[in-house]
């Protein structure tokens, strides 16, 4: 996921606030259903693996294979898509990345083995790695500087929602096992996004960029209709004013080494400390916690993460720019620690995460409700703090001449540790067994809470300039 809020310049400095034109809402809508795309890709698996069990013989590691390789793609895709998104522009990024979810979600649907499922799984997720960084560039350089920041949380929402949807949508299809359906269904958001996408323009500053002028002019008078002269003239200085790209070489400089290094651990700590591995396997993990139909493992999914999981990240969206980023992040680390120590002891009075959730006999138990609401807690903690706010501050601290390059690394270890977790977490609780690997989670989150602790300055407040004369000030300081 990127984001160049504040970054983007387009319509900076203006000064009034004329109604949203249609254009803009088409934008609105566009970001929305990229985010609810990403979602239903990442939360559907946990249902559909149901019924993809019962069909064919699969081993652990081909599930965690299904599972987790939609994250290779992802990372892969993320990767390209700056380069893409430049050459082709964001709107045909966007457009290409839906026709691939489509595609992908066919053979998905389709696919005859296990084999043709991993190939959809990996196409769908080069969509979504793509869509993760044109999208969220399109809107910002879409949208003026005073509903930027909003598009930009309109796309996080989108994510929450999206996975609240698929468990939604799960749950609907869970009696007939009807895993093809699940997946299949990711299409119709996909030609949602074409059918929005379509009838827009490219934005004004990607045209500017490519020299030309009267196209950029077409899409100004489009999205600012009340005053396109302006609009073009606040473009055309913004672009005077860029930075060029620094090299790749200068983005591992000694001088960049403090924003890189923080962008990166914020970006590894979001996965390490066991999201996906919840999202992807909540089924599994409710069965195991004695949720004995499978009606019963969907709907707690539904409900205790996906719909807590959309409420919890409007908390943030409230509260990062009037708490600050810090003291939400350390305060969700604590209530993720606490709460994944908790579903550790709840498991280790359980019995063992079974390889066919269908015919397990457990009942639910008080151990079984305490993993529950220690998931509830869990999710609610992630989902205020390093959820989104972890997403803004790896937009926000890079210097204006890396922050390209800069967010897509940050990404790509994002993506990268997100596969590793999705795809070892069955062998690891087969291994360790689960109580040992929900401490484990909590122990990196403990790490993790010392690490911001100690490393991860508060930028609430501080204009991308600021910011960046802050890493030049601590370089100078060490050395
Ligand atoms: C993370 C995703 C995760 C989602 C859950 C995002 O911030 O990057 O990996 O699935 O939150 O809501």
């Amino acid at each position: 996921m990127s984001d160049v809020s504040e970054s983007s310049g387009v319509d900076r400095g203006s000064v009034h606030s004329p109604p949203l034109g249609r254009w803009l809402w088409l934008v609105g809508a566009t970001i929305l259903v990229a985010g609810v795309l990403f979602g239903y890709d990442q939360g559907v698996i946990a249902g559909a693996l149901i019924g993809i069990e019962k069909e064919w013989d699969v081993s652990t590691r081909l599930v965690e294979v299904i599972t987790s390789w939609v994250t290779l793609g992802a990372l892969v895709g993320a990767l390209v898509a700056g380069t893409v998104a430049d050459r082709i522009g964001r709107r045909a990024a966007v457009l290409a990345a839906a026709v691939l979810f489509v595609a992908g979600a066919i053979v998905e649907a389709a696919a005859p083995s296990p084999t043709v499922l991993v190939v959809g799984r990996l196409i769908v997720g080069f969509g979504v790695g793509v869509a993760s960084v044109a999208a969220p560039l399109y809107a910002a350089e879409m949208a003026p500087s005073r509903v930027r920041g909003r598009f930009v949380s309109i796309y996080q929402f989108g994510i929450t929602f999206g996975i609240f949807l698929a468990y939604l949508i799960d749950q609907l299809l869970s009696s007939g096992d009807s895993w093809r359906a699940m997946l299949g269904v990711s299409a119709v958001p996909a030609i949602l996004l074409v059918l929005l996408i379509l009838p827009s323009t490219d934005t004004p500053r990607w045209y500017l960029t490519k020299g030309r002028t009267a196209d950029a002019r077409r899409a100004v008078e489009r999205i600012r209709p009340d005053d396109p002269d302006a609009g073009m003239a606040e473009i055309e200085e913004a672009i005077a004013e860029d930075v060029p790209q620094a090299s790749w070489g200068e983005v591992f400089s000694r001088r960049w080494r403090t924003p890189l290094l923080l962008g990166i651990g914020l970006a590894v700590f979001q996965q390490v400390t066991g999201i996906n591995a919840i999202i992807y396997y909540a089924n599994k993990i409710f069965a195991a916690a004695g949720f004995e139909s499978v009606a019963d493992q969907t709907a707690a999914t539904t409900w205790a993460i996906g719909a807590v999981n959309v409420l919890a990240t409007l908390i943030a969206v409230a509260f990062v720019d009037r708490l600050g980023r810090r003291p939400l992040l350390l305060a969700g680390l604590v209530g993720m620690a606490v709460s994944l120590t908790a579903v550790g002891f709840a498991f280790r009075s359980l019995a063992d995460i079974p390889e066919d959730p269908v015919t397990q006999t457990a009942r639910v138990t008080n151990s079984g409700v305490i993993a529950l609401v220690g998931l509830v807690v869990y999710i609610a903690s992630f989902a205020f703090s390093l959820g989104p706010v972890v997403w803004t501050l790896i937009n926000e601290i890079f210097p204006r001449s890396i922050r390209g390059r800069g967010v897509s690394v940050a990404t790509a270890f994002n993506w990268g540790s997100a596969w590793l977790v999705s795809q070892f977490f069955l062998s690891l609780t087969d291994s360790i067994g689960q109580a040992a690997t929900f401490w484990l989670f909590a122990a990196l989150c403990v790490v993790a809470f010392g690490w911001i602790w100690r490393f991860v300055p508060e930028t609430r407040g501080r204009s991308l300039e600021e910011i960046e004369e802050m890493w030049v000030e601590r370089d100078r300081a060490v050395a």
